[in-house]
This record gives structure tokens, C-alpha cells and sequence, in this order.
């Protein structure tokens, strides 16, 4: 039965934003509190908690440390990659990062500037984000699994002073030297970093070179620093995402609304709080690793355990029951991939036995479709709520979610339940109106967002503008269609646009393409992402061969190549493996690419074609290769 705090707590997060998130505020300490909450004084370009002064590293660290909480695990890091476990206390962690932030600074990083974060999943990437929202300086972390051309887009446009890097990470089958990748990145970049930070890891030692200084050697030098206070509307940090293009896009965070938001979600949606034990297995290059495996557990004071290792092969498909049992924790947050990959070694989880999970309450999963198979699956293995919650890196934090601390609701599998307060979520028909209940369309946010969500892009309020609040008048629009039924419960289907989710990383169709096109012999190319049981999608490659080539003689040799400069270009988590040599690719009268028609002729469905469709037998010739993909 409904208890009606959700109900309330939406209702007034709407139509009293002011009330809801100045209460919302008090859960974080400001050196000024904000003079406004819901800044309204240049739509659409809407801000909170303007006038407002704090630093998140205050909040996340020294704060818990001044309140009692020193000698409580903060950070647990857990790698069975190389074999090593540590456990840093909440005085630990601030004694690493405030020394880092002071190493930092001696490189000559102050307030407002850009520092990329490209390192494997140690406790050095979470010291160093910390360190430089210590310092009110930017960061932008970059997967550690994208190859040179993904780095250096980032690195051309954030152009960071610093950059702090590893030697390497370790994957279950190689060990995978960074320096090369960050070389050939800075390499292809017109911007220059300063300096590079390499953490230099047993596994495999980088080479440095002119440019770069060892992170032992600078945290031996260096003297702890303390906060530097910042305006609640500057940026914390930037986080790159894929859109269609080959250029990704730079995701602002404030840090004002970015606390808030987290403090609140942790509370009222993943009902986390002081001393709890919380386990996010993602990466801290992704949105689920910044918000939830960094901010979101340490601002409230919990312990957050950062895991080296995968779902499964690391060294079996034991590796999350042995987390969860060994550390206690009440929840655990991943992908849907994560737990098929469990389930398809070891279908009856038999390697459960021996682990002790009574601790745990509550399994989240969001960055994908959760499929109902998984669900069901999950909740039977775990015999605890199986929760789906739905958001992506642009808001940073859920939009759709069964709140767990709030008012716990029925979970209806294939939904991630209802609304989150502050998130006008509405389904809208092309003409931008709301469509009925059931009925499906584009899933677009009424303006304002709420607190932690992006205020623009880095650099490009145009950019934000044209590609996120054009389409419809005063909405934000996601990207993802789908339904809200009867009960208000929201249902997504899948992105309306060529964005690629393949096992819960979000990648461009555009950089993989232009990966493709790059080829000598390649005259024109699409990549389109096709549905697959593991991974949710994977993606397709299908290329014209420029005249004269033969391709019966030279196919296997060009696809090969093909799938391989992807690899180095793009990184090998784009899972590119297959790329069929076309004679033509569907076109409108216009020249744009019918990505979606044949991405539906893959998937087994009726194909929409347009009426602007060049030359429809160009798709007749390709049902036989589109029909044909090999999982
Ligand atoms: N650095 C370098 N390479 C990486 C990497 C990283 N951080 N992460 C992945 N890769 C590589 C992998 O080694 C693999 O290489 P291969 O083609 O040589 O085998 C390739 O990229 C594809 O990786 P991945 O998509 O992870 O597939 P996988 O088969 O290795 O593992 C899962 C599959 C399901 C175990 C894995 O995808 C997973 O744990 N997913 C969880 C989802 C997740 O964390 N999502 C983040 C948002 S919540
Ligand atoms: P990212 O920005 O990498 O987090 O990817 C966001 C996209 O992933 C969304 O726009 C959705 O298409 C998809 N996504 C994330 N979570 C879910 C979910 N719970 N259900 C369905 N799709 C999801």
C-alpha cells in the first residue's frame, strides 16, 4: 500500500521546486548557503543554488572526519586482477587526496582548471578526482578502455593542463600498456598538457618522457592542501559522452546541484546512508562509476568498494558473491551485462554457496534495458528487490527509479517504475504533445531539470542547445523512447537516435564510422548497433569498397583490418567483430544514411522506410547480409 510520500515528494518537487530542494540543500555543508535556490534568470539555461559556496571534497572527506567518522572504511578497493586488497579509512583517503591535491598544485593546477583522468580502476583515479575538486579544478576521467582517437577528441577539447594516468591496466587475458595510447593521444591533439602523471604499476612500468613525472615522486614531495571553496554553479567536472557524431560531448556537473542531488538519491532512492557498505561495479571512466562508485557513497558517509576485476573470469563467476559476502554490503549496483555474463557461466549459481549475502538488501541495475529474463533471474538468485533505474550521463542520476528509501513500490519487471521527483518526465507525439497512457513516443523532460543534471555543454551552449532543447519547446530531449502506463510508470524501449549501448557502454556510431572510413580502401561506411542476447547490442560495420578494389580477393584481408583499426582507434570495448563488404548503403534523396531501417532489418522487425528513401532495392540486396548476425 502506498505510504503517499512519494506522491507528496513528487508533487511538490514540481510545483514548489524551491521548498523541495532547498530542504533537499540542508544535507550539505556550505561555506555560503545559496542566496536562490531555482536560478530562472536565463532560461533555458536554468541553475541552482546560485550565491551558494561549498567544496564537494569538504563534504565527501573532511567533513565525515571532523564528525567522528576517521576511522571508518571509505574506500575498500578490491582487485583480484593483481591480487591486492586495501582498505582506506575516511581519514586515510583525505590524508592521500589533500597530499595529491598539494602535488597537484605544485604542478601548477588552480582553481577552474581541466585535469584528464585516464587510469585503470585503482584507489589513485578516486584520490585524483577528489584532489582536484579539492583544488575546485576540473576533471575529466576517460575510460581507460578507449584507444587514442577517443583520448585525444577529449584531450583537444577539454584541454587539460595535467594529465594524471597509469602505466597500465590489467584485463582477465593481457596486460594493457596506457602510455602508448596516451602518447599517440597527445600526439594526434593540438593541445599540449603541461605535465603528465604516471602511476607506475608493478605489472608493466610505463617509459617517461620529457612531459611526465612519476605519482610516487610527486606524492612524495608534496604537502597536504586544504578546500578551496567554489561557487556552487562551477563546474566539479566534465564527463564526455557519445552522441551520433564522431565528437563526443562534454557533460558539465556543477557541484552545488551535483551534492545535492546525490545526497538525496542515495537516501530516498538507494536508502544508502552513514556506515553502510555499498558495492557499484562499473568503471570510473562511466557515470554510474562518478556518481555512484565516487560522490554519491562518500558524500553520505559510507564505505564505497572499488572493484579490479569483472563479473566473471576474475577468476570465476564467484567474483560478486565474494564481494558482497566478504565486505557486508546492503546493496550492490551494476549493469544488466554484468549479471547475463554470471548467469551464463554458471546458470544455477551454484558458486554462490559458501558466500554469506544475508547483508544484502536491495541489487540495482541501470546503464541498459533491464530484460525480464535477467530480472527474474537475478531475483531468484538473490531473493532480495531487483531494481531497475533509469538515467543516463547527462543527468547524472536517475529519472526513473522505484525509490527504495522513500516509499519502496511494486516493481513491474521491464519498468524502472515511476518518475523521480524533480523530473517532469512526459511522452511526447512528433508534434511535441503529450500522447495518452500506454501509448508510445519521445521521452523528453519539461524544463527546468532538476539540481545535478547538466547546465550545458563544456563550451557549447549552442551544441546543448541544438541537440538536447530544440526539438521540443521547453523540453530536454533524452534521446530514449518508451511509455509511461496508467500507473505512471515509465517504460524505456531504446534510443530514437544511432547512440550504441553495448554492454552498458554507451559508444558513437560517428567514431566507429569514421574509424572504418579511415581505411584506404573504404569509400563510404555505416555502423549500426543490433540487438544481442549478451550484450544488449552490438555493433555492425558495413562498407563500400572504393572502386576497383576486389573485394573477393581482398575482402578478408580489408574486414580484418577493418576490426582491428577499431580496436586501435576506438578501443576494443566498441566489441566490433563483425564488418560486411556491401555493394550499397540505403540512402533518402538527400544523402542521410538509413541507419534505423536497417538496424530494424537486423533485428528481425519491420522496417520503417522512409518515403525519401533513394533507391529502395538497395535494402532488397541487403536483407540477406542484414539477417546474418553473428553473435
Ligand atoms: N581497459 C582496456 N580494455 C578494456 C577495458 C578497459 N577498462 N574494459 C573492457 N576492455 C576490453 C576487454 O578486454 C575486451 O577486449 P577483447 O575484445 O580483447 O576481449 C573488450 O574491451 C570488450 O570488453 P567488454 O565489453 O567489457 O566485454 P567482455 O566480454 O570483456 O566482458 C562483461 C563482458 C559483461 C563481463 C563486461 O562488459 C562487464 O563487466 N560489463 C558490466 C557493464 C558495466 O560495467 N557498464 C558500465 C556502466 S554501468
Ligand atoms: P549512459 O549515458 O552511458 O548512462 O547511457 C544512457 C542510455 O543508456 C540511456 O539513454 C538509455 O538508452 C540507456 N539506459 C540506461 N539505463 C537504462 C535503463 N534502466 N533502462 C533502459 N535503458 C537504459
Amino acid at each position: 500500500m502506498s505510504n503517499g510520500a512519494y506522491a507528496a515528494a513528487y508533487e511538490q518537487s514540481i510545483s514548489d521546486p524551491n521548498a523541495f530542494w532547498g530542504k533537499a540543500a540542508e544535507a550539505i555543508e556550505w561555506a555560503t548557503p545559496p542566496a536562490t535556490i531555482l536560478d530562472e534568470s536565463r532560461p533555458p539555461f536554468y541553475r541552482w543554488f546560485t550565491g551558494g559556496r561549498l567544496n564537494t571534497c569538504f563534504n565527501v572527506l573532511d567533513r565525515h572526519v571532523r564528525d567522528g567518522r576517521g576511522e571508518q572504511a571509505a574506500l575498500i578497493y578490491d582487485s583480484p586482477v593483481t591480487g591486492s586488497k586495501k582498505t582506506y579509512t575516511y581519514a586515510a583517503l583525505l590524508d592521500e587526496v589533500a597530499r595529491f591535491a598539494g602535488g597537484l598544485s605544485d604542478l601548477g593546477v588552480e582553481q577552474g582548471d581541466r585535469v584528464l583522468i585516464y587510469m585503470p580502476m585503482v584507489p589513485e583515479a578516486v584520490i585524483a578526482m577528489l584532489a582536484c575538486a579539492r583544488l575546485g579544478a576540473i576533471h575529466s576521467v576517460v575510460f581507460g578502455g578507449f584507444a587514442p582517437a577517443e583520448l585525444s577528441a577529449r584531450i583537444e577539447d577539454a584541454e587539460p593542463k595535467v594529465i594524471v594516468s597509469a602505466s597500465c591496466g590489467i584485463e582477465p587475458t593481457r596486460t594493457i600498456a596506457y602510455k602508448p595510447f596516451l602518447d599517440g593521444a597527445i600526439e594526434r591533439s593540438s593541445h599540449k598538457p603541461e605535465r603528465c602523471v604516471i602511476l607506475q604499476r608493478p605489472q608493466l612500468a610505463a617509459e617517461l618522457g620529457e612531459r611526465d613525472i612519476e605519482w610516487q615522486q610527486v606524492m612524495a614531495e608534496a604537502e597536504p592542501v586544504g578546500c578551496v571553496d567554489v561557487e556552487a554553479t562551477d563546474p566539479l567536472y566534465i564527463l564526455y559522452t557519445s552522441g551520433t557524431t564522431g565528437r563526443p560531448k562534454g557533460i558539465v556537473r556543477d557541484n552545488g546541484g551535483h551534492a545535492v542531488a546525490l545526497a538525496w538519491s542515495m537516501a530516498n532512492i538507494y536508502d544508502i546512508g552513514p556506515g553502510d557498505v555499498w558495492f557499484t561495479a562499473s568503471d570510473v571512466g562511466w557515470v554510474v562509476g562518478h556518481s555512484y562508485i565516487v560522490y554519491a557513497p562518500l558524500l553520505v558517509g559510507a564505505t564505497t568498494v572499488v572493484y579490479e576485476g569483472k563479473p566473471v573470469g576474475t577468476p570465476d563467476a564467484s567474483a560478486f558473491w565474494r564481494i558482497l559476502g566478504d565486505y557486508g554490503a546492503k546493496a550492490m549496483f551494476t549493469a544488466p551485462t554484468a549479471y547475463r555474463a554470471i548467469r551464463k557461466e554458471d546458470p544455477s549459481a551454484s558458486l554462490k554457496e559458501g558466500h554469506d549475502l544475508s547483508g544484502l538488501q536491495t541489487l540495482f541495475l541501470a546503464g541498459e534495458r533491464l530484460d525480464p529474463d535477467t530480472y527474474e533471474w537475478a531475483s531468484q538468485t538473490l531473493g532480495v528487490p531487483v531494481v531497475d533505474n533509469w538515467w543516463q550521463t547527462e543527468t547524472g542520476w536517475p529519472i526513473a527509479a522505484n525509490l527504495r528509501g522513500l516509499e519502496p513500490m511494486p516493481i513491474k519487471p521491464g519498468s524502472p517504475s515511476v518518475r523521480v521527483p524533480g523530473y517532469d518526465v512526459q511522452v511526447l507525439d512528433d508534434t511535441g504533445q503529450p500522447v495518452p497512457a500506454g501509448q508510445e513516443g519521445a521521452i523528453a523532460i519539461k524544463l527546468p531539470l532538476p539540481p545535478g543534471t547538466l547546465p550545458t555543454l563544456w563550451q557549447d551552449d549552442e551544441r546543448y542547445v541544438s541537440g538536447y532543447l530544440s526539438v521540443y519547446d521547453g523540453y530536454y530531449l533524452t534521446g530514449d523512447g518508451g511509455l509511461i502506463d496508467e500507473d505512471g510508470y515509465v517504460y524505456v524501449m531504446g534510443r530514437t537516435d544511432d547512440v550504441l549501448n553495448v554492454a552498458g557502454h554507451r559508444l558513437s556510431t560517428g567514431s566507429i564510422e569514421a574509424a572504418l572510413a579511415g581505411h584506404p580502401d573504404v569509400a563510404e561506411c555505416a555502423v549500426i548497433g543490433v540487438a544481442d542476447d549478451f550484450k544488449g547490442q552490438i555493433p555492425r560495420g558495413l562498407v563500400v569498397l572504393k572502386a576497383g578494389v576486389d573485394a573477393d580477393a581482398e575482402g578478408a584481408r580489408i574486414t580484418r583490418e577493418l576490426v582491428q583499426r577499431v580496436r586501435d582507434e576506438v578501443g576494443a570495448v566498441a566489441s566490433l567483430r563483425q564488418v560486411d563488404i556491401v555493394g550499397g548503403l540505403p540512402k533518402t534523396r538527400s544523402g542521410k544514411i538509413l541507419r534505423k531501417t536497417m538496424r530494424e532489418m537486423a533485428d528481425g522487425k519491420t522496417p520503417t522506410i522512409p518515403g525519401t528513401i533513394e533507391d529502395a532495392s538497395v535494402l532488397d540486396r541487403l536483407a540477406g547480409v542484414l539477417a546474418d548476425t553473428k553473435h
